[in-house]
């Protein structure tokens, strides 16, 4: 093993987990459950199981959908019925039979969608504004989603409660809470998609208070040490947003992080190198303020992913478009073998 990958390829301890290496998989939609009842078959059990036998320490499933209107576009997977926990059943024995670990995306888009999509109702948001753009796959503009009652925003957290249950349920080590990306609970952590007057709007604390009540509810259901957050600044229809103090809206948002009991955090940005505020990235204003685990991700190599864990800026390293590309990335690690290059229009629609 070279010297330049020591620390990537340690195993670590983290919440629950005795991962063998800090390579995770980061999440990764792939539109390939069936577009009807949203179960996964038995391309996307190969899929996971490929990676897992070549030995990546921690998978973070794609997205998976809460409940109909939780859906974006067509062909996600869900965790809100039994046929839905029994594809996954078969994708957790796998990971597991490979000497695995896999944890679920809990996923709502909120007003990210379309009513066509959404199971014939209106998409659900903080508030009732349009996203701009179009959505994936049917290319119609977003719709104007309907602004969520108080019985729906109990109802949405239940869900997510729900879906954590199932996820255990269907054998994954743990959840990924999807608070990135401006989906639904991004949405509510925004100025831009959130203009509510009641508890859940206001000033950036208080817009974190879905946020905060998402994860008690899941944490209740399966544990802190079997729970990550990610959270990000971009927004898949805003991608070149940033809050207008980086180091004051990473703090609050660590605060409600350690308030609601979390104690591993996955930032997210499409550059793990690009300074933010003051000289530091993403990852190294939230290292400030954190000591629990953090997942780096964002354009990583292994070289850049081995000098964060050594400097102690993150535990482990996410990569996502390489293991695309590279179904033996780990394999690669380790045998210090250039990755192949991510092409979208060879690596982006196939399930291989
Ligand atoms: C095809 C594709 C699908 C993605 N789907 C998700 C997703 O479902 N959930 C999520 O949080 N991020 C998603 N992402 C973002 C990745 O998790 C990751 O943060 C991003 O690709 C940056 O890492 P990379 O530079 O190593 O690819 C997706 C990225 C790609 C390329």
């Amino acid at each position: 093993m070279s010297i330049g990958k020591a620390q990537l390829l340690q195993p670590i301890e983290m919440g629950a987990w005795n991962l063998r290496n800090r390579i995770v998989m980061a999440p990764m939609t792939r539109c390939f459950a069936d577009r009807e009842t949203g179960v996964v078959g038995l391309d996307v059990v190969e899929y996971y199981r490929t990676r897992a036998a070549d030995g990546v320490g921690l998978i973070i499933s794609e997205g998976i959908t809460i409940s109909p209107r939780a859906k974006g576009t067509i062909g996600l997977p869900g965790l809100y019925t039994e046929d839905q926990i029994k594809g996954w059943s078969k994708v957790t024995d796998a990971v597991h039979q490979a000497g695995g670990t896999i944890i679920a995306q809990l996923w709502h888009v909120g007003r990210l969608t379309h009513h066509e999509i959404a199971g014939g109702l209106p998409p659900q948001a903080p508030s009732a504004i349009q996203a701009n753009g179009h959505v994936h796959r049917i290319g119609k503009p977003y719709d104007i989603p309907e602004e969520m009652s108080a019985a729906d925003i109990e109802e949405v957290i239940q869900q997510y409660a729900s879906a954590a249950h199932n996820a255990s349920s269907a054998g994954f080590d743990g959840v990924e809470i999807h608070g990135a990306h401006g989906y639904l609970i991004d949405q509510f952590n925004s100025e831009l998609s959130n203009h509510r007057q009641d508890q859940y709007g206001g000033d950036l604390r208080q817009r974190l208070t879905f946020m905060k009540e998402v994860t008690k509810a899941v944490i209740a259901e399966i544990g802190a040490d079997r729970t990550i957050m990610r959270f990000s600044a971009f927004k898949d229809d805003a991608r070149d947003y940033m809050w207008e103090d980086p180091d004051a809206a990473v703090r609050t948002f660590v605060e409600a992080f350690k308030e609601s009991g979390l104690t591993m955090i996955h930032p997210s940005t499409m550059d793990y190198s690009q300074v933010v505020a003051d000289g530091l990235t993403l990852h190294e204003i939230v290292r400030t303020y954190w000591d629990g685990s953090i997942i780096g991700v964002g354009n990583l190599n292994p070289e850049l992913a081995e000098q964060a864990i050594h400097t102690g800026t993150i535990d482990a390293a996410a990569f996502g478009r390489p293991f695309l590309a590279n179904p033996d990335l780990v394999s690669r690690v380790s045998q210090e073998k250039e990755f192949i290059t991510f092409d979208a229009s060879k690596h982006f629609d196939v399930l291989v």
